[in-house]
């Protein structure tokens, strides 16, 4: 990072920019989180709603989140705060930072597993096990304490290390190198996939709607997935932002990122559902259904053993450029409004969603009976910050950019000073003053049963 206008820190080049933002966006949200939503929301129905959802509300809530903190130079919280002086604005900001601790809790849960399948791989330990014997497998993991917990420890003290050790560009530069190898590999897993005997299935399953699935809850799924997966609605992008120089054109950074982030969601569900269907499992198994599904491929594969470790790995990477992200709203805010070091922000930021995080990773076993509102702890983290936080953040994003910002501003941030055509800035003032604020709105309170 390189010392940009104001002092602060800043990505230094577009290539920068575009690595940390789609490095936040793709991460487990993508193949464990989208493959797992689907298969509970019924398939092809939900995938359309999805798309709708990223392209009329996803993208502009990304765009007016890097405007609001290229602007407002600072946190999520701080932003507002100067952007919006003595008014209730910075509450959004708030709101992001409890979303961020609740999902920071449960993504370092579900990363630690990651952990544990590198390891598993590189002991060769689904070698010569049948679909059964590998759900076993995972069953007898997560409902463990220890190894699960240690794994947990292990990623949220890497997330923390990074923030600390200020190597974030390092990290993000390595994953822009990386991550096209995932996506390598999610191509050459599609393809094992979908020529599997019974994959036409799934493929089905995924492609084919059935709209007489969808309610609403379908519905505010499909939103929570889609706020989660571009990392949009808590503030990340806000702080992201903010570490933007003027010079790059964030219309076309939040396009390129959303893409981006789609097409490997995509290319996920097209990896793991024609397999669910070969080696008949259960679409609907929830959290754990790519830990059950994915060794059953490399199973299948000439070179699994080694396609097996790069995959967890890489994927293990993934989430870790995601995690910092979560966590540097946090420390961003702390160290900013707070006046704390960054390594006392970051140790105990990090020290405070670990041990929320450890209720989260044992309520897949101990705690698993525990339950809120039909809900396990896992289930209420993930459901309060995905779908009800995140939403409701976008919601407010777009009201204050649509409405609340002058036009003169949006128009001045967006093209840079004037440096830049921007095309179709009326249509998205529109989307952001009443397409986006009232769909959200509908989804979120008919689901709540509030409308
Ligand atoms: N978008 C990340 C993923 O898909 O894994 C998760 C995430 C990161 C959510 C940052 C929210 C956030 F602010």
């Amino acid at each position: 990072m390189s010392v940009g206008s104001e002092g602060r820190e800043g990505f230094t080049s577009r290539f920068g920019i575009i690595c940390a933002a789609a490095g936040s966006a793709i991460g487990l949200g993508n193949i464990w989180r989208f493959p797992y939503i689907v298969g509970d929301s019924g398939g092809g129905a939900f995938l359309l709603i999805y798309l709708g959802f990223i392209i009329l509300l996803g993208i502009p809530v990304m765009l007016s989140e890097l405007i609001i903190g290229r602007r407002g130079q600072r946190n999520a919280l701080g932003s507002f705060k100067r952007l919006a002086p003595g008014k209730s604005w910075y509450l959004v900001g708030v709101m992001g930072i409890v979303a961020a601790f609740m999902i920071l809790a449960f993504y370092s849960t579900i990363a630690g597993w990651t952990l544990e399948y590198v390891i598993k791989s590189l002991g060769n330990a689904f070698s010569g096990k049948d679909s059964g014997d590998i759900s076993a497998m995972f069953t007898s993991f997560h409902s463990q304490a220890f190894r699960p917990l240690l794994w947990q420890l292990v990623f949220m003290a890497m997330t923390a290390w990074i923030i600390l050790s200020g190597v974030q560009k390092g990290i993000e530069k390595y994953a822009k190198i990386l991550m096209p190898f995932l996506v390598l590999l999610l191509i050459i897993m599609a393809i094992r996939s979908i020529t599997l005997p019974g994959a036409g299935a799934g493929l089905r399953f995924l492609f084919q709607p059935d709209f007489s699935v969808v309610n609403s809850s379908v519905l505010l799924a499909a939103l929570g997935q889609a706020f989660f997966s571009l990392s949009i609605g808590m503030g990340a992008l806000i702080t992201y932002g903010s570490y933007i120089k003027k010079q790059n054109n964030l219309g076309n950074i939040s396009v390129e990122v959303s893409l981006a982030d789609t097409l490997i969601a995509i290319l996920a569900g097209v990896a793991i559902f024609p397999a669910v269907f070969a080696f008949g499992l259960d679409p609907s198994e929830g959290p754990g259904l790519i830990y059950t599904v994915l060794p059953n491929i490399f199973q299948q594969m000439p070179g699994g053993y080694f396609f097996s470790i790069i995959f967890f790995v890489l994927l293990a990477i993934a989430a870790l450029t995601s995690s910092i992200s979560i966590l540097e709203v946090v420390v961003a805010y702390m160290t900013e409004e707070l006046k704390m070091t960054r390594k006392k922000a970051t140790i105990m930021a990090a020290t405070a969603a670990f041990f929320v995080g450890i209720f989260c990773t044992l309520s897949f076993g101990v705690l698993s009976g525990t339950s809120i509102g039909g809900l396990t702890i896992f289930g209420v983290l993930d459901f309060t910050a995905s779908n009800l936080l995140l939403p409701l953040g976008g919601l407010l994003i777009v009201v204050f950019v649509g409405w609340y910002m002058k036009r003169t501003d949006v128009r001045d941030e967006m093209s840079n000073s004037g440096l830049l055509k921007i095309r179709l800035f009326n249509a998205l003032i529109f989307i952001l003053r009443f397409i986006a604020p009232v769909a959200i709105a509908i989804v979120l309170f008919d689901s709540l049963g509030i409308i």
